[in-house]
C-alpha cells in the first residue's frame, strides 16, 4: 500500500495498528486449547465443556470445562478448609499476597489485555488502558485494606466462604472487584466467570500460584448458569456476591432465601445522561462516546438514556450524529478502533430484536460506519424522540444503542431520570456547579458523575439502588459486604405473649390501643383486636390486629413524609433529644407499665429499660449530625464525594425481648439518618410501643415519619416485604422461621433486608446500637466532581 502523505493530512484517517495476538494464542496452545478448573491451588484435568470464541471472528479459542455439582462441592470444600487459617492470617501477610498478585498482574498486563480482547471483543485500547490497570489498582488498594483491617476495623471479621458469580462484560475487572476485598478481609472464595469469557480468570489462577496464594483461598470453577446456581445455593457458602442481569439477581435472591447467606447484588441499569443547555457541548458529546460506546454499551452503568434540555436538543443531536459517523468499528485488536465486537451472537440478536421491535417508537439513526463483514458487530445507534414509557427507555439493551428524549426544566430532568426501576448511575453535564450539586442528590443512583462519565476507582464504592442491586463494591463501604461484626451469636428463643388466664383481672376501663399512622391514631382496618394480659393475670388492654391495608396506609404516610430525608442532621438530632426528654418526663409511668406487661426479669427492670431507651435516643441524636460521608482520594483531578443518604421507607419487625428499648433501637437510627419507619411493635408485648406514640405526638415528629402497627409479625412482615414501595425490611422478631419468607418476598423489588436470622442481640449492650445500625439505615452515593479549567 502506498501512502500519500497529503491524502492522510486531508482525511486524517488512521491506518491499521493491530496488536499481536501471538503471545495469548501461544498461551492457549500451551494448554492444548483445553482448560480445567482451579481448585485447591491446582488445575483439574480438562473435562467435557463448551467452546469459548473470539466474537470478532467467530473463531474457537478454547474448550472450557463445565463444572457440575461434584466440582462445585470440591471447590467449596477447599475454600472451607482454607478458611480458618486464612482468616486468622495477619493482615500484613494477607496484604503481601494481594500485593504480589497486583505486581504480577502488572508484569503480565499485555497478555491479560490481549486475552481479554480476544475472548470478549472489547477494543484493546480499553482492555489495555482501563480494564487491566483498574484490576491491578484494585489489588493494590485492597492490599492496603488487608494491612489496615486489624487497626481500622477491630470489630469486624471475615464472613467465611464466598460464592462469587460474575458477568462477561468486564471479565477480569469483575473478578478483581470480587476477589480482592474478599481475600483482603480473610474470606476464601469460589468464583465462576461467565461462560463467554473465562480465559482471563484462568490466567489469573496461574498468577495465584505464582503469587503463593495459599491453597484453597481462591478457587475458580467454570461453567454456565447451572454451575452458578450450584455455587450460590451451596449450603456451605456463607456469602454470595453476584454481578449480572436483574432477572438472575432476583432468582438468586429467591433461591438463597432463608439459607442465612449474606448477599450483594450488582445488577442492571438504565442510567440517565442529562445534558443541560449551559453544558460544554463538545465535552458532553465526547462524554457520550464513553458513556454508551465504551465496551459496545455492554456496561451496567452505561449512560444509555440521554436527556437533553429542549433548547439545545436539535443542535446536540446533529453534532452527536456527526461524531457518531466518525467512530471506527472493527477488529478489537486494532489500537485505532473505538467500537469492538458484541460478546456473542446471542447478545447481538437481543440488541437487534429490541431495536427492530421498539425502534419505531422514535427515530432510529445508525452511524454510517464501515462495518466488518464477519463477526459480531452492531453499529453505534441513536434513537431520538422516545417517550419515557417506551420499552427502549425502560429496558436495559446492553448494546451500543443510545435512547434519547428531551426535558424543559431541571425538575423535569430529575423526574425523567428517576422514572425507572433501576438506580445504578447518572451523569450530568452543566457548567453551573450550583445546579449540578443541587441535582446530584435528587437522582436515585449509587453513583453520579458531574461533567464526566464512567469513572471508576477502587477507593470509591460502586453499586446501585432499587433493582440495580444492593451493596457496594470498592472503598470502605465495599468492605462491609465482606465482613461481619465480631459477635458470638446466640439463638433467639421465641418470646410468647402471656396466655389468657382462666379468670382475668379487669381493673378500670378496657382500653384498645390504636395504631399510629400518618401522625394520627388509627383503628385497625379489619376491625379486629386481641387482649393483652400481664403476668399477674391482669387484662392490660387490647391491641389491633394489623392487616395489608393498615401497612399500605402506613407506607403511603411514610412516602408523604419524604421531606424528612431533606431535613438537616441538626434538626433530626433536636427532635430525637426532644423525644428523649418527653420520655424522661414520663419515665416512671413507662417503667411501671413495662414491669406490668412482662414477666419479672432477673436482668433488667422496667426502670433500667426506660433509662437505656433514653440513652439510645441520645446516641442517635448524637449520630444524626455526625455520621458523615467522605471525600475519596480518587486518582483524577477532582473529588468523589461519598454522601450518606437514607435508604427510604424502612419496615421493621421490632424485638420482643425488650419491647420498648428494642422498638426505639430500631426507630432511632432509621429516623436519625432521614428514613421514615414503619414499626411493627413487639408481637408479645405490643403495648410498650403503642404507649410510646403519645411521646411521639408531643415531640414534633412530623406526621408519617414513624408509624406504629401491631399484629402478627409473620403477616405484617410478609406484607412489608411484598410491598413495592418499601425500600428495606428489618426483622428482629422472635417469631421463628421468618427469614425465608421475608427474603423471598423481598425479591419483588429487590429491597434491602436486615434480618436477625434467628439470632439474639443484647439490646442493652453495645450490639444494640452503633455503626452497624447506621450502615443499614444509609446508602452511599458517590458523586464524582472533576475540577480545573
Ligand atoms: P446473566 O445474568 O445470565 O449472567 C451473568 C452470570 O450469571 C454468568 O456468569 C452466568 O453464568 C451466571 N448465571 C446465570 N444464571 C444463573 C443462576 N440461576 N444462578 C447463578 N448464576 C447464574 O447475564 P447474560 O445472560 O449473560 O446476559 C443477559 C442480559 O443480562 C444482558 O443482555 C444484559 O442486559 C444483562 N447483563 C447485565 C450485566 C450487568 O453488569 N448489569 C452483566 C451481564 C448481563
Amino acid at each position: 500500500m502506498t501512502v500519500n502523505v497529503k491524502e492522510v493530512f486531508d482525511s486524517m484517517t488512521y491506518g491499521p495498528a493491530p496488536e499481536s495476538s501471538a503471545e495469548a494464542m501461544a498461551w492457549i496452545k500451551e494448554k492444548d486449547g483445553k482448560f480445567g478448573h482451579f481448585i485447591n491451588g491446582e488445575f483439574t484435568s480438562p473435562a467435557k465443556g463448551f467452546a469459548t470464541r473470539n466474537p470478532a471472528t467467530g473463531e474457537e479459542l478454547a474448550i472450557i470445562s463445565q463444572a457440575g455439582k461434584a466440582e462445585v462441592n470440591k471447590a467449596v470444600s477447599a475454600a472451607r478448609a482454607a478458611f480458618p487459617k486464612w482468616s486468622k492470617t495477619k493482615g500484613h501477610e494477607r496484604a503481601k499476597v494481594l500485593y504480589a498478585i497486583a505486581r504480577l498482574l502488572q508484569k503480565h498486563a499485555r497478555l491479560f489485555a490481549v486475552l481479554e480482547t480476544l475472548d470478549n471483543g472489547k477494543p484493546i485500547r480499553e482492555s489495555r488502558d482501563i480494564d487491566i490497570p483498574l484490576v491491578a489498582r484494585h489489588f493494590y488498594f485492597h492490599a492496603g485494606m488487608a494491612q489496615l483491617m486489624e487497626s481500622e476495623l477491630p470489630e469486624a471479621e471475615a464472613i467465611g466462604v464466598c460464592g462469587q458469580v460474575i458477568p462477561w462484560n468486564f471479565p477480569l475487572l469483575m473478578l478483581a472487584w470480587k476477589i480482592a476485598p474478599a481475600i483482603a478481609t480473610g474470606n476464601t472464595v469460589v468464583l465462576k466467570p461467565a461462560e463467554y469469557t473465562s480465559l482471563t480468570a484462568l490466567l489469573f489462577a496461574e498468577i495465584c500460584v505464582e503469587a503463593d496464594v495459599p491453597k484453597g483461598v481462591i478457587n475458580i470453577v467454570t461453567g454456565d448458569g447451572k454451575t452458578g446456581e450450584a455455587i450460590v445455593t451451596h449450603e456451605d457458602v456463607d456469602k454470595v456476591a453476584f454481578t449480572g442481569s436483574t432477572s438472575v439477581g432476583r432468582r438468586i435472591r429467591e433461591a438463597t432465601a432463608g439459607q442465612g447467606k449474606s448477599l450483594t447484588l450488582e445488577l442492571g441499569g438504565k442510567s440517565p445522561y442529562i445534558v443541560f443547555e449551559d453544558a460544554d457541548i463538545d465535552s458532553a458529546i465526547e462524554g457520550l462516546v464513553d458513556a454508551i460506546w465504551f465496551n459496545q454499551g455492554q456496561v451496567c452503568c452505561a449512560g444509555s438514556r440521554l436527556l437533553v434540555q429542549e433548547g439545545i436538543a436539535e443542535e446536540f443531536y446533529a453534532r452527536l450524529r456527526k461524531r457518531m459517523a466518525s467512530l471506527r468499528i472493527g477488529d478489537p485488536l486494532d489500537k485505532c478502533i473505538d467500537v469492538g465486537a458484541i460478546v456473542d451472537p446471542v447478545q447481538l440478536e437481543t440488541i437487534t430484536n429490541l431495536v427492530k421491535t421498539h425502534g419505531g417508537d422514535g427515530e432510529v439513526y445508525h452511524a454510517p460506519c464501515d462495518m466488518p463483514v464477519e463477526g459480531c458487530f452492531y453499529p453505534p445507534t441513536l434513537i431520538t424522540d422516545l417517550h419515557s414509557a417506551s420499552p427502549l427507555m425502560q429496558e436495559e439493551i446492553f448494546g451500543p444503542v443510545l435512547c434519547a428524549t428531551t426535558f424543559r426544566t431541571p425538575s423535569e430532568a430529575v423526574q425523567l431520570a428517576n422514572n425507572t426501576r433501576y438506580g445504578l448511575a447518572a451523569t450530568l453535564w452543566t457548567e453551573n456547579i450550583n445546579l449540578a450539586l443541587d441535582i446530584a442528590p435528587k437522582l436515585v443512583a449509587g453513583v453520579v458523575w458531574v461533567n464526566a462519565t464512567n469513572l471508576f476507582d477502587a477507593a470509591a464504592g460502586f453499586g446501585g439502588r432499587r433493582e440495580s442491586g444492593m451493596g457496594r463494591e470498592g472503598g470502605w463501604e465495599g468492605l462491609a459486604a465482606y465482613t461481619k461484626p465480631k459477635t458470638t451469636a446466640k439463638k433467639l428463643a421465641p418470646v410468647a405473649p402471656i396466655a389468657a388466664p382462666k379468670s382475668p383481672v379487669v381493673d378500670g376501663l378496657d382500653r384498645t390501643a390504636k395504631f399510629y399512622i400518618g401522625g394520627k391514631q388509627a383503628r385497625p382496618d379489619g376491625g379486629y383486636s386481641k387482649p393483652v394480659y400481664g403476668p399477674k393475670g391482669h387484662l392490660l388492654g387490647h391491641v389491633g390486629i394489623g392487616n395489608r391495608k393498615d401497612i399500605r396506609n402506613a407506607v403511603e404516610a411514610a412516602h408523604k413524609a419524604a421531606g424528612w430525608a431533606k431535613t438537616t442532621g441538626h434538626l433530626r438530632a433536636q427532635i430525637l433529644y426532644y423525644i428523649a426528654e418527653n420520655l424522661s418526663a414520663r419515665a416512671e409511668e413507662f417503667a411501671a407499665r413495662l414491669g406490668e406487661m412482662q414477666p419479672k426479669s432477673k436482668k433488667h427492670s422496667g426502670k433500667a429499660e426506660v433509662e437505656a431507651t433514653i440513652s439510645r435516643l441520645f446516641t442517635y441524636a448524637a449520630w444524626a449530625d455526625k455520621y458523615d460521608g467522605q471525600a475519596h482520594g480518587v486518582p483524577i483531578r477532582g473529588v468523589a464525594l461519598a454522601m450518606k443518604e437514607p435508604v427510604g421507607v424502612i419496615g421493621a419487625l421490632c424485638p420482643d425481648e425488650a419491647p420498648l428499648l428494642g422498638a426505639i433501637s430500631v426507630m432511632a437510627p432509621a429516623i436519625a439518618m432521614g428514613n421514615t419507619a414503619i414499626l411493627c411493635a413487639s408481637q408479645a408485648f405490643p403495648l410498650a410501643a403503642t404507649d410510646f406514640y403519645q411521646v411521639l405526638e408531643t415531640s414534633d415528629v412530623p406526621a408519617g415519619v414513624v408509624s406504629i402497627v401491631t399484629g402478627d409479625h409473620a403477616d405484617l412482615g410478609k406484607t412489608l416485604a411484598d410491598h413495592m414501595d418499601v425500600d428495606a425490611v428489618w426483622s428482629f422478631s422472635s417469631t421463628p422461621d421468618l427469614t425465608a419468607t421475608l427474603e423471598a418476598a423481598s425479591a419483588s423489588n429487590l429491597k434491602r433486608t436486615w434480618l436477625n436470622q434467628g439470632q439474639a442481640r443484647d439490646w442493652f449492650g453495645k450490639d444494640g446500637e452503633g455503626r452497624e445500625f447506621l450502615g443499614h439505615a444509609t446508602e452511599v452515593k458517590n458523586i464524582w466532581v472533576p475540577y480545573g479549567e
